[in-house]
């Protein structure tokens, strides 16, 4: 195991976060510290499973860990009640007791999914989160948000329930296709505008590690659910380019990643942000050159009109008001309330 680094979560649950290079084989090694011996379920999906599945139940396995699998189809689509209730009738059929253990290996989809079966199956047992994207690693993996889509819309349903552990080998994110790495990037990018001007300058540069990028991603994201664990407050700035995304992707019927969504949408928000004067001309300029560098797009043809509908149903809303994450300036965003009957007006001038 080659350059570990561990950052500490205190939130209703704690845990800690291991990042490195190699550590998928020890995954049961880890465990050993925190739970003591007993029946594992690796839940994944059809592409990590033919990746990753063996390398993780042969570590199990040797720390005394008899461990299962269960493998959905890949992709958001199966992030839904069928699945759920799926996962769950499995643990059932195999009579996974309280004192077991889920081990969601994979990407946002797994992590998601596979985080609310644990916190609903027995009321709640131990899960692990062991992500193998880019995205899952800075983002999806930490605070403990859990969630299916339903057919209403993405993340209706779901539960704050926090891992017991989340094992981080970023040797995984070899195998990802390039369009995932950029969506993880986009994620990546959207702390350096929300936290720290020097963490961007530094994502400029042609070398970085990327262990070092995963560390302290989390660091900002763990520092933000510490003081709100629940998404009352602060934790809604993570949402920086979101609004927009939402409506970017349907618009683009799902051929846009979420991450590219994300892209568009913060520079959008930039533009508002510079529009209203809260942060100075040109930023968006800036903005747009750290996604262009990691291959994310900066421009999707929307009108306001589609902007709109789709912040307006996203559930996020509170009365005639509209929340959006904008920024001062890059390392520093704020949480800025439009009325609802501006917002049309507002994206048109910043499209
Ligand atoms: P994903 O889980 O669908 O993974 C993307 C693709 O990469 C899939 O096809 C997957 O099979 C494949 N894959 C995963 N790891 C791989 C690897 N190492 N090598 C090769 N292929 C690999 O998508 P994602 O981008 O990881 O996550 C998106 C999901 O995360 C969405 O459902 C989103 O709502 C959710 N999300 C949740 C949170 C949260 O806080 N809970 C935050 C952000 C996003
Ligand atoms: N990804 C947003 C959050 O965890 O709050």
């Amino acid at each position: 195991m080659n350059n570990i680094k561990t950052v500490s979560v205190k939130a209703s649950g704690s845990y800690d976060i291991t990042i490195g290079t190699g550590v998928l084989k020890n995954v049961g090694e880890m465990l050993n510290k925190i739970k003591k011996p007993c029946r594992a379920v690796i839940v994944t999906d059809s592409n990590v499973d033919e990746l990753y599945t063996d390398t993780v139940m042969e570590s199990l396995i040797k720390a005394g860990y008899p461990a299962d699998k269960y493998v959905f189809p890949a992709g958001e689509t199966s992030k839904c009640a069928g699945t759920f209730i799926d996962i769950l009738e499995f643990l059932a059929s195999e009579k996974i007791t309280r004192s077991d253990l889920l081990v969601a290996l994979g990407g946002g989809v797994v992590g998601d999914i596979t985080g609310f079966a644990a916190s609903c199956y027995l009321r709640g047992i131990d899960f692990v989160q062991i992500p193998t994207t880019l995205l899952a690693a800075v983002d999806s993996s930490v605070g403990g948000k859990t969630a299916i889509d339903l057919r209403a819309g993405k993340n209706l349903a779901g539960a704050f329930y926090q891992p017991i552990a989340v094992i981080c080998d970023t040797d995984t994110f070899k195998t990802l296709p390039e369009k995932e790495v950029a969506c993880g990037y986009a994620e990546v990018i959207k702390y350096g505008i929300l936290f720290e001007k020097a963490f961007c300058d530094k994502l400029m540069q042609d070398e970085n590690d990327i262990n070092e990028i995963v560390e302290k991603c989390v660091i900002f994201k763990r520092d933000v659910v510490e003081k709100d664990e629940f998404d009352n407050g602060e934790r809604k700035l993570l949402n920086l380019g979101h609004t927009a995304a939402h409506g970017i992707e349907k618009v683009s019927a799902y051929s846009l990643t979420h991450g590219q969504a994300v892209a568009v949408g913060t520079v959008i928000a930039t533009k508002i942000a510079e529009n209203f004067g809260i942060c100075e001309k040109g930023t968006y300029k800036e903005v747009e050159n750290m996604l262009t560098k990691y291959n994310l797009p900066i421009k999707y043809d929307i009108t306001p009109e589609q902007l709109c509908d789709a912040a307006l149903s996203d559930k996020k809303r509170g009365g005639g008001k509209l929340t959006l994450v904008l920024p001062e300036k890059i390392g520093k965003c704020i949480l800025y309330d439009v009325n609802v009957e501006d917002l049309k007006e507002i994206f048109s001038q910043a499209l």
